[in-house]
């Protein structure tokens, strides 16, 4: 069964009639790390949010794991950490509440926090302060999310969605700004989720460090351009081609 499932996605924003992604086909199946690369506008945030329920599709048909993407968004099966901020960053709470508003569908399920809503017990507070481990930004989770560089915030963002401990991970552009040797350690941590039949798609620009990493690659210029193996579809010589001819 496929991970993600998508049969001939269209979509508009309201401002214009013009489609920005057009007639999307996937097939992505469980536990492979897909990059989606394509120039800026391509789409390829707004491909991230239909499938994180942010936006709605104008046509076409999304499966999330055969069932369609209400019902596995409700149980948190994917998690999401956008290219930009959701979140007011003046706003005056500690790094650790952001990253537990990633935990909601945890605490909504357990029967102890339907008692008692406002007792996030022990067990959510680890897998927090693990999460904010994995991303090197333990000693921050009780700082204001105000005192934070923007490097900083990616990584608070990518601990939050590793704190949903979803099935499908979608990480837009999740090294913008982030330090290299923050991305390396990220990396290990992705390529280890991987192993254990995590789906993960990364939009990303940097071509290179796609090829090292990525199963497969998925060109999104509106349409799909091509999707293949990194090393045939990552080229920067066709890849320049392939947008002048889009
Ligand atoms: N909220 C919005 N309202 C209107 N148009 C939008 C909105 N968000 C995006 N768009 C348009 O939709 C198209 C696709 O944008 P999108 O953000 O999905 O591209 P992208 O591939 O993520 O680009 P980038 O590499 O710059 O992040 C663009 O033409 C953009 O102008
Ligand atoms: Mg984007």
């Amino acid at each position: 069964m496929y991970a993600i499932m998508a049969r001939s996605i269209s979509a508009a924003y309201p401002t214009s009639t013009d489609l920005v992604l057009n007639r999307i086909d996937l097939e992505l199946p469980p536990g492979e790390l897909i990059a989606l690369v394509g120039p800026n506008g391509a789409g390829k945030s707004t491909l991230f949010k239909i499938i994180v329920g942010q936006k709605k599709a104008l046509r076409g048909q999304l499966r999330i794991f055969g069932e369609p993407t209400h019902v596995q968004q409700r149980r948190g099966v994917v998690a999401y950490a956008p290219q930009e901020g959701f979140i007011d960053w003046d706003f005056p709470i500690e790094v650790r509440d952001v990253v537990l508003t990633g935990r909601y569908n945890h605490l909504r399920s357990s029967v102890a926090s339907r008692l008692f809503p406002f007792a996030i017990n022990k067990s959510q507070w680890l897998v927090i302060d693990k999460a904010l481990e994995m991303v090197g930004m333990k000693s921050f989770a009780r700082k204001p999310i105000s005192a934070l560089s923007g490097g900083q915030k990616k990584r608070v963002f990518l601990a939050r969605a590793l704190a949903q401990e979803a099935s499908i991970l979608l990480l837009d552009e999740p090294f913008n700004g982030v330090d290299k040797e923050s991305e390396e350690t990220i990396i290990q941590i992705l390529l280890a989720l991987k192993e254990r039949g995590c789906t993960i798609i990364m939009a990303s620009h940097d071509l290179n460090r796609m090829r090292e990493i990525a199963d497969r690659a998925i060109v999104l210029n509106k349409r799909i351009i091509a999707d293949g193996s990194p090393e045939k579809v990552l080229d920067e010589k066709i890849i320049s081609e392939l947008f002048q001819l889009s």
